[in-house]
């Protein structure tokens, strides 16, 4: 993709979002800084733009505010950590809502957009998660599952219609979503938005981030179970 892109990305005022906001910028990117709270984007460079991913009224207003945009960057997460039998089922429906629901609302809503506009791509963040599902992290797991499997369909769907979809995979980053990780488990989001960056505007598919993550991938077809198959906690 070389002409002159114009990007939403979605959680946009902190975290791995507010790094892959300052590397579209970096790269000459038209881009909204989408938010709950858009008083809270703090990037120079940037439109800030309400949005909450569960609200279908907020997304709506957001796909006719950011009508000329070509990339979407679907990141916005939460971690409740939630066991899925004595967690909290608010919490296991939060996540579902967010991941799931939430990132499907904004596809929805901006693919029309995107194809209208001569055609594009997104990127959905992912996590190891997707292929790796602790009990400690059931709800999230099984969330980032269910939006990996969206990713692949969807990318399926909009293909012909010009939308190149890609999913990101990576462990643990040092972001306020993991804050109870030790800094040396975890990646710099600047390192990993670039990669990610890289990785969409190419058309990849599958952007790999780190070393957790290709591990996990190819532990998928291992049938071992228990020690030698795939590690099993990480965010
Ligand atoms: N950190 C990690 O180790 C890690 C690993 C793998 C994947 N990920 C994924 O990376 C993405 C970014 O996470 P992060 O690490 O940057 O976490 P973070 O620092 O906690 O940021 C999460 C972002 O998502 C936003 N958000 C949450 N719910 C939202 C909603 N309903 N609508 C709109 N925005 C919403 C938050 O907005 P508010 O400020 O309003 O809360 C915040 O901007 C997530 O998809 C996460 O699952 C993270």
């Amino acid at each position: 993709m070389t002409e002159k892109i114009t990007a939403l990305v979605t959680g946009a005022n902190r975290g791995l979002g507010k790094q892959l906001a300052i590397e579209l910028v970096a790269r000459g990117a038209k881009v909204y800084a989408a938010a709950r709270r858009p008083e809270t984007v703090d990037l120079p460079g940037v439109i800030p733009i309400q949005l909450d991913i569960t609200d279908p009224a907020s997304v709506r207003r957001a796909a006719r505010i950011a009508a000329d945009v070509t990339v979407l960057v679907n990141n916005a997460g939460v971690s409740t950590r939630a066991n899925l039998l004595i967690g909290p089922i608010e919490d296991v429906r939060l996540e579902m809502e967010t991941h799931y629901f939430g990132t499907l609302n904004v596809i929805r809503a901006f693919a029309p957009i995107i194809e209208g506009n001569g055609g594009g791509a997104i990127l959905n963040v992912l996590s190891v998660l997707s292929w790796l599902h602790p009990h400690t992290s059931g709800a999230y797991a099984s969330a980032k599952a269910a939006a990996w499997a969206l990713t692949d369909a969807v990318r399926e769907e909009l293909a012909p219609r010009g939308v190149s979809v890609s999913a990101l995979h990576v462990g643990y980053m040092d972001t306020d979503m993991v804050t109870y990780i030790p800094a040396d488990q975890k990646t710099d989001p600047a390192v990993v938005a670039r990669l990610a960056v890289d990785g969409v505007l190419d058309g990849a598919p599958e952007i790999i981030a780190d070393d957790i993550s290709r591990h996990a991938k190819a532990a998928l077809s291992d049938t071992r179970g228990g020690e030698g198959a795939a590690p099993s906690s990480r965010a």
